[in-house]
C-alpha cells in the first residue's frame, strides 16, 4: 500500500488519494520543435486518456547547434516554468540533444519524474546481424560523452558509425508545415554514414534525434538509392519511452475520456500557424505562447 492513502475531494466532486496526482495532471512533453511528436504518438497509443501538454522551445531551435551550457540552461529554465504552471505528473524530454546534455541537471532541479530520450544504441546493437550500426543525430548529440557511455555499455564488439545530420531537423519541420523538403537532404544524411569505412555493411540506423522518425519514409528511399540492402532497419527510442512512461504512471488516476492537448511555444504563436493541420493530427488544438 502506498503512503498516500487519504481520500481528497476533487472540484468535480470525486475523490483521489492524497499524494497521488489528480486525474487532470498532464504528461508534459518537451522538445526544441516538433520532433517530440514522434514520441507523443507512442505515448498516446499507450495512454490514450492522458492529458498532454506539448512544449516546443522554438525561440531556441535548433539545439543541435548550441553549446552544452546554453542547452542545459534553457532546458532547466523552460521546464521549471512549465512545471510550475502545469504541475505535470511526469515530464518527457523528447529530445536527444537536451537529454544527453541536460537530463541529470533537469532531474536535479525539478521535483517531478523525468523520462529522457537517448539514442537507441542498445536495441540497435541487439538487432544488428552485420555488426555495423549507424547513428544519425544532431552535431551536439553525436559528440556527447553520454553517447560514448552508451556505446561502451551496449555496443561492445560492434562498429558504431556516427554522422551529424542537422539538415534533417529543418526538413522534418518543413514537412510538418506541409512543405516538400529537398530529397538531397536525405541522400546526404544516408551517404554520411554509408561512405564511412564499413558503411556498406550497415544494417541498422539509429534515428538519434526525435525529428528524424518524422522523415523515416524519406530516409528509407534514400537508403535504397544508396544501395543499402533490404535488411536495413531504422531504430528509435519512442516505443521504449512509451513503455517507461506507462510503467511509471501505472496505477495513477486518469480522466474518463481522451481530450485535446495543449501546444506551448516559446516563440510567437503566429509562427505555429502553418503547423496547425499537422498538430491537429496529434490532437494538439490549443496553441499558446509561454
Ligand atoms: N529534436 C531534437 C533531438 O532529438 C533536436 C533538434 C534541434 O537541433 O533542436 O535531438
Amino acid at each position: 500500500m502506498k503512503a498516500h492513502s487519504r481520500p481528497v475531494a476533487t472540484k468535480a466532486g470525486g475523490v483521489y488519494l492524497r499524494g497521488m496526482n489528480p486525474p487532470a495532471a498532464p504528461i508534459l512533453i518537451f522538445d526544441s520543435g516538433i520532433g517530440g511528436l514522434s514520441v507523443l504518438a507512442k505515448i498516446r497509443d499507450a495512454l490514450p486518456q492522458s492529458p498532454i501538454v506539448y512544449s516546443a522551445d522554438y525561440a531556441g531551435l535548433p539545439y543541435g547547434e548550441k553549446s552544452e551550457i546554453e542547452v542545459a540552461t534553457r532546458v532547466c529554465a523552460f521546464l521549471g516554468r512549465l512545471s510550475e504552471r502545469y504541475r505535470p505528473r511526469l515530464v518527457v524530454i523528447a529530445c536527444n540533444t537536451a537529454s544527453t546534455i541536460a537530463l541529470a541537471h533537469a532531474r536535479a532541479v525539478l521535483g517531478v519524474p523525468i523520462v529522457g530520450t537517448v539514442p537507441a544504441i542498445k536495441p540497435a546493437s541487439e538487432q544488428t546481424t552485420s555488426g555495423v550500426i549507424g547513428l544519425l543525430g544532431t552535431k551536439a548529440t553525436i559528440r556527447q560523452a553520454y553517447v560514448d557511455r552508451l556505446e561502451a555499455a551496449h555496443a561492445v564488439g560492434k562498429t558504431l558509425l556516427r554522422h551529424a545530420a542537422p539538415a534533417l531537423v529543418a526538413a522534418a519541420e518543413a514537412k510538418l508545415r506541409g512543405e516538400d523538403p529537398n530529397p538531397d537532404i536525405f541522400a546526404e544524411a544516408i551517404n554520411g554514414l554509408a561512405s564511412q569505412p564499413d558503411g556498406e555493411r550497415l544494417d541498422r540506423i539509429i534515428l538519434g534525434c526525435t525529428h528524424f522518425p518524422l522523415v523515416e519514409a524519406e530516409l528509407r528511399v534514400a537508403a535504397k538509392a544508396a544501395g543499402l540492402s533490404g535488411r536495413l532497419g531504422f531504430v528509435d527510442g519512442s516505443d521504449g519511452i512509451a513503455r517507461r512512461v506507462a510503467n511509471l504512471t501505472d496505477g495513477q488516476l486518469w480522466p474518463d475520456a481522451p481530450s485535446d492537448g495543449i501546444f506551448i511555444t516559446t516563440g510567437p504563436v503566429e509562427q505555429i500557424e502553418p503547423y496547425r493541420p499537422a498538430l491537429a493530427g496529434y490532437n494538439l488544438t490549443q496553441i499558446m505562447s509561454l
